[in-house]
């Protein structure tokens, strides 16, 4: 990158303010208490938190230390109290709320459950107790490997409640993948079930674990099977123990281990779309504390709201927004099992009717997806209940968005998109609904006391509108991750190092416009360089994205004599894929819509169709993989996390 940093070419001019329906009502409802808490932050940044700390924590011990900032760039915050996270969640909801419904469950066949706090309380603590019985203390690393059912939260927060740090590995991950992830952290004991319900087929989970602790993970002394799909599994003795017998003789309540703030609640390896999982290890009350103002200042959360996050348990997303934020705010959650398109194109809809879900949140990869299927799906349902949208895990390309906001939101509700990474815990930049007017595909702006900016290579703040930039955070914040686990060296270097250790170094381009709205371009290793212009790969999928033939488009550059780079397009149509991915029809109209769009500087040199595009399990396009086939070079990169291995043919122009 230049000092001027990456070019934007795209603009996107529509705004769309809150309805006063929604302002009048909203726990941030206007400019002027948007802007105090912004003040208070820019006057008194230490200040700010701990406020925020001591009225939504409860605490054991409170702090009164704030910030230690002596070893930067490792952090501690509130670092002499102390606290227990399942407490929050849970124990301080008992008085007020022991009967209101805390998880609503659905399972992919429709059958349902739904856990008042009371009972969830009860489930947590029995589950905690069994734990202990396993010999399992603070500080010990616990994997759990679930479906996406109630007791995977009831794991998680049995963890917190003993003070044991646990594992999420997404129940897609394979046998390899699960057993590098137990012995990185080397946990004690795994929890799982016989298996999970997706799309339509099982997914053998105990399966796959027999298969990763058969080659390795030693670590392990005990593996909790919850039944789920029933169907025949092998069990070891004197390691293996059914849940309902792990649990049966156990006390429903636990007492709560206060562990110190700074205890590691968690260890989440990232997707990691290059290279090795990093473990991102997360604290208990810096973290506990972001997910409790985020769910609060860009959710809207209020007690009569029914909380729809669509991630699974095993993404940062299902952390903060299923397992902590929402509970330890004393929402009700709905957690869902199966796949958006079963029994077909309307599930994802016919759940929020059911459930009559107010707050719905979901990844663009998703929006997309069922946007494909078109409008007749949500149409068939009725949507009224829902008063507030949410979008995360990539930049929403505009058309995305709008559909979004006219066939899921009937242009009634506003639309949070919400930055932010498993690094950072919560939700660093999005709108505060309430007042923040919004833009088709801009995150807006960062949340009071989150010092996000876009600098250029000198580490120079970007100060003319629309150039883009590095993202960087300039102060550190409660929920930020604290380390990598068992490889600090690699933290250091990966998000600290560019910018001599004072900023975090996101890995995301990103641009401001002159309302100081931020517009994330892209991750800074996938940026193209056509002619000399760095171009960030979202602008021109968006531009793709808005023919009404395409449904989903993803960019690479592959070098070319003349250009430097030219721009080599993934294109997945709406209707039929031509015969072989290629079509000169088709790409001659679409390279002249991307001029017409955008300019002929980021007209794709190359199209190719495809069925589906490479993802990795959480919904992210692997640009890693497809630069490597734009180039026709040979596959190096592990395609094992790969949704739809199947494809690969087609991107490689074979079928
Ligand atoms: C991308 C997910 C644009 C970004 C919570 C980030 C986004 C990475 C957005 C983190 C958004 C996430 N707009 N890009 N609203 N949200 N990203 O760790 O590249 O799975 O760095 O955390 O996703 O992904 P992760």
């Amino acid at each position: 990158m230049g000092n001027d940093g990456i070019d934007s070419i795209l603009r996107e001019h529509r705004l769309f303010p809150p309805s006063p329906a929604f302002s009048d009502i909203a726990r941030v409802p206007s400019a002027s208490r948007l802007d105090a808490l912004y003040s208070h932050a820019a006057a008194d940044y230490e200040g700010f938190w701990a406020a925020l700390a001591r009225s939504e924590l409860n605490w054991t011990k409170p702090f009164s230390k704030i910030l230690d900032s002596t070893k930067a760039p490792h952090f501690r915050w509130f670092y002499d109290g102390r606290l227990n996270v399942s407490y929050n969640c849970l124990d301080r909801h008992l008085e007020k709320r022991a009967d209101k419904p805390a998880i609503i469950f659905e399972g992919e066949k429709g059958d349902t459950r739904t856990l008042s706090y009371g009972e969830l309380h009860r489930e947590v603590c029995r589950f905690a107790n069994a734990l202990k019985a396993q010999g399992v203390a603070l500080g010990d690393r616990v994997v759990i490997y679930m479906p996406m059912v109630p007791e995977a939260v009831v794991a998680m927060q049995a963890c917190a409640r003993i003070g044991a740090i646990h594992s999420v590995v997404f129940g897609g991950f394979s046998a390899e993948a699960l057993k590098d992830r137990i012995e990185d952290a080397g946990a004690k004991v795994v929890i799982t079930a016989d298996g999970g319900q997706r799309g339509g087929k099982i997914i053998g989970l105990k399966v796959a674990c027999d298969k990763a602790l058969k080659s390795g993970g030693k670590s392990v002394t005990t593996v909790i099977v919850l039944k789920r799909t029933g169907q025949h599994i092998a069990m070891k003795s004197g390691r293996d123990i059914w849940w309902s017998e792990a649990v049966a003789d156990h006390a429903d309540s636990c007492d709560a281990v206060a562990a110190d703030a700074e205890h590691p609640l968690f260890i989440l390896y990232t997707s990691g779309s290059t290279g090795k999982p990093k473990g991102i290890q997360h604290s208990s009350a810096g973290y506990l504390l972001g997910t409790i103002v985020t769910t609060q200042w860009v959710f809207d959360i209020r007690d009569s709201d029914v909380f729809w996050c669509t991630a699974d348990v095993g993404w940062i997303t299902g952390h903060s927004y299923v397992a902590y934020g929402p509970l330890a705010n004393g929402a009700t959650i709905v957690m869902y099992e199966g796949a958006p398109t079963v029994p077909d194109a309307g599930r994802f809809w016919s759940v929020c009717e059911r459930h009559k879900v107010t707050i719905f949140y979901t990844a663009p990869t998703a929006i997309r997806a069922l946007m494909k299927f078109g409008d007749s799906w949500p149409g068939k349902y009725d949507l009224s209940s829902i008063r507030l949208l949410g979008t995360v895990g990539e930049p929403i390309n505009p058309e995305a968005w709008m559909w979004y906001h006219r066939t899921i939101g009937r242009e009634r509700c506003p639309i949070v998109d919400t930055w932010w990474q498993t690094e950072t815990g919560a939700i660093m930049i999005a709108p505060v609904p309430g007042v923040v007017p919004t833009k088709p595909g801009s995150c807006t702006r960062p949340l009071p006391g989150i010092a996000a900016d876009v600098v250029n290579e000198q580490g120079n703040t970007i100060t003319k509108p629309d150039q883009g930039g590095y993202l960087v955070v300039k102060r550190p914040w409660p929920s930020m991750l604290r380390t990598i686990w068992g490889d600090d060296d690699r933290y250091v270097e990966t998000y600290w190092k560019r910018f001599g250790k004072r900023y975090y170094l996101a890995g995301d381009s990103a641009r401001r416009d002159a309302d100081g709205y931020f517009w994330i371009m892209g991750r800074i290793d996938d940026v193209l360089n056509v002619a000399g212009h760095r171009l960030g790969t979202m602008e021109v999928e968006s531009a793709l994205v808005a023919h009404p033939m395409v449904a989903e488009a993803a960019v690479v550059g592959r070098p070319d004599d003349v250009k430097g780079e030219a721009i080599f397009a993934f294109v997945v149509l709406r209707g039929e894929r031509p015969p072989g991915g290629v079509d000169d029809k088709i790409t001659g109209e679409l390279r002249n819509w991307v001029t017409d769009q955008i300019g002929a500087i980021a007209k794709p040199s190359d199209i190719r169709y495809v069925d589906n595009l490479p993802k990795t399990r959480s919904g992210k396009i692997m640009r890693r993989l497809l630069r490597s086939l734009a180039r026709g070079e040979q596959i190096t990169q592990d395609t094992s996390t790969l949704e739809n291995e199947a494809i690969l043919a087609q991107l490689q122009g074979k079928a």
